[in-house]
C-alpha cells in the first residue's frame, strides 16, 4: 500500500489512521484519491519550484475528504468537520498556530472556485491537485498526460465515483443546506 510508504510515522501516519477509521477501508478508493492527490500536489510544487512542507501536505490530503464521513447532529460542512478532524489528530504533535492554520485552510478551503494562493503555497496546492485528480486529468495545472496515466496506473481510480457518489448521495439527505457552503469557503481563512 502506498500511503503506508508515504506517511510511515508521526503526524500523516496518524492521519492516514484516523482517515482508515473514519471510512472503514483500508487501501479503499478514498484512501488511493487522497495518495494521488498528495502525489500530484508534490509535482505541482516541484514542477513550480516551489517548497512546501510536505509532512503537512501528507496530512491535509490524507484527511481532506475525511469529513465526508461525519455523521449525525454535529455534522456540518464537510470541508470544516474535515478541518476539525485534522487539528484533533494533529493536536499532540505541538504544531505551532501558523502551520495549524495551513494545514486547517488547505482542506476547508480545497473546494474553493479561485485561487487560494494568499492562504499558503499548501493551500492551492490541495485544491489545485483535487480539480487533477476528480477531473482524471481534464484539468492538469500544465502536469503532463504521460505522468499522469503513469500516476492513475499506479494507484488505481477504481471505486471512486461509486464511493464519492455514495457519500454525496448521503450529505444530499442528512445536510442539504451546508452544500452551498463547501464551495464558498470563508475566503480569509480563520485561526485554527
Ligand atoms: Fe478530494
Amino acid at each position: 500500500v502506498i500511503a503506508d510508504d508515504l506517511a510511515p510515522e508521526g503526524a500523516p501516519a496518524e492521519c492516514l489512521a484516523a482517515l482508515r477509521r473514519a471510512s472503514g477501508e483500508h487501501d479503499g478508493p478514498m484512501e488511493r484519491h487522497t495518495v494521488r492527490q498528495f502525489l500530484i500536489a508534490e509535482r505541482l510544487a516541484h514542477e513550480a519550484g516551489t517548497r512546501i512542507d510536505r509532512e503537512l501536505l501528507l496530512c491535509a490530503a490524507f484527511l481532506h475528504d475525511a469529513g465526508l464521513y461525519a455523521a449525525g447532529p454535529a455534522a456540518g460542512v464537510y470541508t470544516a468537520d474535515g478541518r476539525r478532524l485534522a487539528l484533533d489528530t494533529v493536536a499532540k504533535y505541538g504544531w505551532s498556530e501558523q502551520r495549524r492554520r495551513l494545514l486547517g485552510d488547505a482542506i476547508e478551503q480545497h473546494h474553493a472556485l479561485t485561487s487560494r494562493v494568499h492562504l499558503g503555497a499548501e493551500v492551492e496546492l490541495m485544491r489545485r491537485s483535487d480539480l487533477v485528480d476528480v477531473s482524471r486529468g481534464i484539468i492538469a495545472f500544465g502536469l503532463s498526460r504521460a505522468w499522469l496515466r503513469g500516476l492513475f496506473a499506479a494507484v488505481p481510480r477504481t471505486g471512486f465515483w461509486v464511493t464519492i457518489g455514495h457519500e454525496l448521495r448521503r450529505m444530499v439527505r442528512e445536510r442539504p443546506s451546508t452544500m452551498p457552503r463547501i464551495f464558498a469557503p470563508p475566503s480569509g481563512g480563520r485561526p485554527a
